[in-house]
């Protein structure tokens, strides 16, 4: 995979596609990096750049070209991010790029991918079938039902902390038995293990979904379904994940890993080819990411970067 930088013109890498028409003016407005990674569309990129470099203008731009310049179709291309708000500024930018507004475009959080993926999908696939039925809970009135019911005081366990804990675990993808052992002789921690289990059983029994569940499910569905993972693996040519330091488990089990010049397996659960992640340099201490950027993996060439704009 390459590595790249917004500003370090000593080891840019060259761009690896075709010159740009002459509409694409938005082009002119980059700088040199910038403009290299917006035009290095075959194979994939890791941007590893400081706070405010322009990295969420690399993939706009990124997306305004490879739809302005006809090198994809609107709904081939998906870019992902965290909050809605910053999943509406993306869209924004690209309409102004273009001059008008694109629809059928991919452009969301992960949560609104989720969702849009298993309203879609969900109801043809038969394990996660009953998923059609599904109603969204109010995770806190679900926590503080299971208080109640385990007696716990809830000055000895407060509602918010049971629900923090329990959210961070279904984050990790951990079980309320590797909760329960993690506890050790620890009381307390054993009784939050305990309303994890009534937290899961009570969402079961009612057929009911929190909002963690939107990534846990799809996951789920991406890993048993073969047709969803082909349909989405070709559909989606060209996928950016901004603020990439910042996934849980489940969002980097929904990232496909970096397609590489050699073909490569698709992995369980992975819904396509990933082109484009966008990271924050020197932020992350999460040890996925850390594995994925230090260069343990082949084929990788890298340039730091300083935060600097032209
Ligand atoms: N080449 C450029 N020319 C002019 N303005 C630029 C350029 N690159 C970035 N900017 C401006 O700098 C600001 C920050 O850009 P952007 O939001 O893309 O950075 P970022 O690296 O994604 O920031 P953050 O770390 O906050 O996510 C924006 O207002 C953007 O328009
Ligand atoms: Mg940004």
């Amino acid at each position: 995979m390459l590595r790249f930088s917004l500003a370090s013109s000593s080891q840019a890498a060259s761009p690896q596609s075709l010159a740009p028409s002459p509409d694409m003016q938005f082009l002119d407005s980059l700088n040199p990096e910038q403009r290299d990674a917006v035009l290095h569309i075959n194979g994939p990129l890791l941007i590893l750049a400081g706070a405010g470099s322009g990295k969420t203008r690399v993939i706009t731009s990124r997306i305004a070209y490879l739809v302005g310049d006809g090198h994809a179709q609107p709904h081939e291309v998906l870019a992902v991010t965290f909050t809605n708000k910053a999943a509406e500024e993306m869209r924004a930018r690209v309409a102004s790029l273009l001059g008008s507004e694109v629809s059928g475009m991919w452009v969301s959080t992960f949560h609104a991918l989720c969702a849009r993926l298993l309203r879609r999908e969900a109801p043809r696939d038969r394990p996660v079938a009953r998923l059609r039925d599904i109603r969204f809970v109010r995770s806190a009135v679900v926590v503080k039902q299971a208080l109640k019911q385990l007696q716990i005081d809830d000055s000895f366990i407060q509602p918010r902390a049971a629900l923090s804990r329990i959210s961070s675990a279904k984050n990790r993808m951990e079980a309320p038995q590797a909760m329960a052992d993690a506890a050790g002789g620890n009381h307390r921690d054993a009784q939050i293990a305990k309303v994890y289990t009534h937290y899961l059983n009570t969402l079961k029994e009612s057929n009911a979904l929190d909002f963690d569940d939107l990534l846990l499910k799809t996951v789920d569905l991406f890993e048993q379904s073969e047709r969803v993972r082909s349909k989405y693996s070709q559909q989606f040519r060209y996928v950016m994940v901004d603020e990439y330091q910042d996934t849980n488990r489940p969002q980097y089990l929904l990232i496909p890993p970096p397609r590489r010049s050699a073909p490569q397996p698709l992995r369980r659960g992975r819904p396509g080819s990933i082109d484009l992640q966008v990271a924050r340099r020197g932020s992350p201490e999460h040890p996925r990411f850390r594995g994925r950027i230090s260069g343990k993996r082949p084929s990788s060439s890298s340039s730091e970067t300083t935060d600097r704009r032209r």
